[in-house]
């Protein structure tokens, strides 16, 4: 038997690099997974291939009557959520605070912070009717290591946490647990052969492993985190990254 067996999740992101491993693994692990992404045709093809147990809707995580859309396209589809990983992201911008435009820094905000509030206020309701729910949060090593020029994807991974923190404390008596991950650097399509390279020769030396990590990686950590294997486990916050941090 799976490890998510009767569970319902929605997978943010899921088009691609650790949303898409997460659909890919929580399906595996006997869950009905529903992906959402501004990515329409990379998205639907990841839930084609998975088949059965997965559906994809074009989904952008700014926008409240899109969450509203998914969560009843979940239920309908496959009955209530009671998980849900929020993923979607947009990469750093790499600038000085000095010179971030006010528009790349809200842009960053809009989906890598307000994303993952408007996510977790959209499935409260379903998971309190479900007796309970497992939200986990896909943060950034970012959030808790300064570095020039991520102060705007900096400052927005760092309020997940919070977010978190807080859910936790207000969603405990209800049953639902809420956990962050960190990742460090990953290879997925956000890093591009330029960052890739930097991140080799100026990164990797400083991480204990001294390897970049894969998608495959997070997804295990998420499903430990969304399973009843971490049923006692709320506000943790766990990184992901090799031991950059440390
Ligand atoms: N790759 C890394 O090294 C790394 C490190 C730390 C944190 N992260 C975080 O991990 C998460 C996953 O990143 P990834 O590396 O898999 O990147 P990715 O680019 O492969 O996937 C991100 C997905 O989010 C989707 N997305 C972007 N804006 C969206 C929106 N408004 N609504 C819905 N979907 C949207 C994209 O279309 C894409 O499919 C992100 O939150 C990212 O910030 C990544």
């Amino acid at each position: 038997m799976g490890r998510l067996e009767g569970k319902v999740a929605i997978i943010t992101g899921s088009a691609s690099g650790m949303g898409k491993a997460q659909m890919e693994l929580f399906a595996r692990e006997g869950a009905k997974v529903v992906g959402g992404d501004i990515s329409e045709g990379a998205g639907a093809e990841v839930a084609q291939n998975i088949g059965g147990a997965a559906a994809f809707l074009k989904h952008d995580v700014t926008s409240e009557e899109s969450w509203k859309h998914i969560v009843e396209f979940t239920t309908k589809t496959f009955g209530a959520p009671t998980v849900l990983s929020n993923t979607a992201g947009l990469p750093p911008d790499p600038v000085l605070i000095e010179d971030i435009s006010v528009e790349v820094f809200e842009r960053l905000y809009k989906v890598n912070q307000f994303g993952v509030f408007l996510g977790m206020k959209s499935v409260i309701p379903s998971m309190k009717a479900a007796g309970g729910g497992a939200i986990v949060n896909i943060s950034s090593a970012a959030a808790l290591k300064g570095a020039t020029g991520y102060s705007a994807y900096a400052a927005a991974k760092s309020a997940i946490r919070s977010l978190s923190r807080n859910g936790a404390v207000e969603l405990g008596p209800f049953g639902i647990r809420v956990n962050t991950i960190f990742p460090g650097a990953i290879k997925t399509p956000m890093v591009d052969e330029v960052q890739m390279k930097t991140v080799n020769e100026f990164m990797v030396p400083l991480i204990h492993l001294r390897r970049m990590g894969e998608a495959d990686e997070i997804a295990s950590v998420a499903l430990f985190l969304v399973s009843d294997d971490s049923s006692y486990v709320t506000a943790a916050e766990i990184p992901v990254d090799g031991g950059f941090v440390a």
